[in-house]
């Protein structure tokens, strides 16, 4: 299975857009993460057109790819932005996204992150605790301003991914719990620092089902309800993000019925809808492209050892994630069966496990569906530069982050004599 954009031309090599991955290896390199905008932008309008009638503020969630050109790309779409640092929010600035349309996220924000976001006039904070209400308030106070808030409310329903990202159980350390939203809100109400704005949830990621959402999205409307008759209006409800992709063979529900669904329960309240996609935004639209160093037959297994590792795209090792790796040129031998892994020093450096590949050393492999969260949970260990990033638009190819040099990685250290 391929992704959207990516082809097999007849002579049997892999072409992205317009331009052959085989290409994209000689200029730029290897590994190198690549993109393809058209599926970027397909994405981010296959969710405003779904829910063209809801017209919700879609707030791309940073933290899934946060390279500047990735961001600039949604922002000229018309994209918000979710955010969970300062750093990230410096980022969105950095690529003309607007403040003013970014929610910012998370459950241990620092006073001077507040104090960033609320001299940038950011939309809203979603707050997950009470003693980070108390310290908006406090900021807000020393500036003068009243903050927008929301509450991310810990629906508490399964939704029914990998334990570890799955958000929406009452055991994970997100959002304040649904028993104790109404006195919170209450509090929220009384203080002349905030302005309650909102309600939020975030219940999980590679969600492929409808049911999560739908029970969420009922027990914030029944809060909405609730606050409602307690004199507190609540103005915008946040569905938060977690669709799923298709990495193997995951049954997704399609968007147009998932949109359809939220829209039912919506319907006739005067609630401005948001959301914070990030994985179904850029997910299928990046591949990691890794070339074969060397094939190694075992008696137990065979390895082929690329030049991409765990550091590069963490995924595989650390969610026993599956991600499609496929050759860029197809050769006629029989397929063997290797487990794809790279140099670095732990056994749980691998990409894949027991794929079939018809492959040779020197060979060009495309890994596919990293876009979301690969560069953005890269990392230098074993003193590896991280890879480069390149957006290919029609025939042509943009570096958008360049490999990284040995230099850059010793730029901040010190030598003590
Ligand atoms: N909003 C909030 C508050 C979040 O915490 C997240 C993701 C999102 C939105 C975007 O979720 P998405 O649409 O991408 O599922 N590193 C993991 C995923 C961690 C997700 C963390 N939160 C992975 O590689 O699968």
């Amino acid at each position: 299975m391929l992704t959207p954009h990516l082809q097999r031309d007849a002579d049997g090599s892999l072409r992205y857009e317009r331009l052959p991955l085989a290409t994209i290896a000689e200029r730029f390199g290897t590994p190198s993460y690549v993109y393809s905008r058209a599926a970027i932008s397909e994405n981010y309008r296959a969710y405003r057109d779904a829910f063209a009638r809801a017209a919700p503020l879609i707030c791309y969630a940073v933290k899934a790819n946060s390279t500047l050109g990735v961001l600039a790309l949604l922002a000229a779409e018309g994209a918000g932005f979710d955010i969970v640092s300062g750093g990230e929010l410096q980022r969105v600035i950095a690529a003309g996204g607007d403040p003013a349309r970014t929610i910012f996220s998370g459950v241990g924000k620092r006073r001077d992150e507040i104090e960033l976001a609320l001299a940038h006039g950011i939309r809203c904070f979603n707050v997950e605790s009470e003693a980070e209400l108390h310290r908006i308030n406090e900021v807000a106070l020393a500036h003068a301003i009243r903050a927008r808030i929301s509450f991310r409310i810990n629906p508490d329903v399964d939704a029914k991914t990998h334990p570890y990202i799955s958000t929406g159980l009452k055991s994970n350390k997100f959002g304040v719990a649904h028993a104790d939203a109404v006195r919170l809100y209450t509090v929220a109400a009384a203080m002349r620092g905030i302005e309650v704005h909102g309600i939020e949830c975030h219940i999980g990621s590679q969600i492929t089902e409808l049911s999560p959402y739908v029970d969420a999205l009922r027990r914030l409307l029944a809060l909405v309800d609730q606050l409602s008759a307690r004199g507190i209006a609540v103005k915008h409800l946040d569905l938060g993000g977690g669709r799923g992709i298709r990495y193997q063979d995951e049954t997704l529900v399609p968007m147009h019925q998932f949109a359809q669904a939220v829209e039912r329960e919506m319907a006739g309240r005067a609630l401005e809808l948001v959301l914070e996609p990030g994985r179904s935004i850029v997910g299928d639209a990046g591949l990691l492209l890794t070339r074969v160093e060397y094939l190694k037959p075992g008696e137990t297994k065979n390895f082929a050892i690329v030049d991409a590792a765990m550091n590069d795209l963490i995924r595989p090792t650390l969610y026993d994630a599956f991600h499609a790796v496929v050759p860029v040129v197809q050769r006629a031998e029989q397929a063997v069966c290797y487990d794809v892994v790279g140099p670095v020093c732990e056994s749980g450096d691998w990409l894949a496990k027991a794929r079939p590949l018809a492959i040779a050393q020197g060979d060009l492999l495309a890994v596919l569906c990293a876009g979301a969260y690969g560069m953005t949970m890269a990392s230098n260990y074993n003193t590896r530069v991280r890879p480069c990033e390149v957006l290919i638009d029609g025939e042509h190819a943009h570096v958008i982050r360049e490999r990284e040099r040995f230099a850059d990685l010793i730029a901040h250290e010190r030598i003590v004599r």
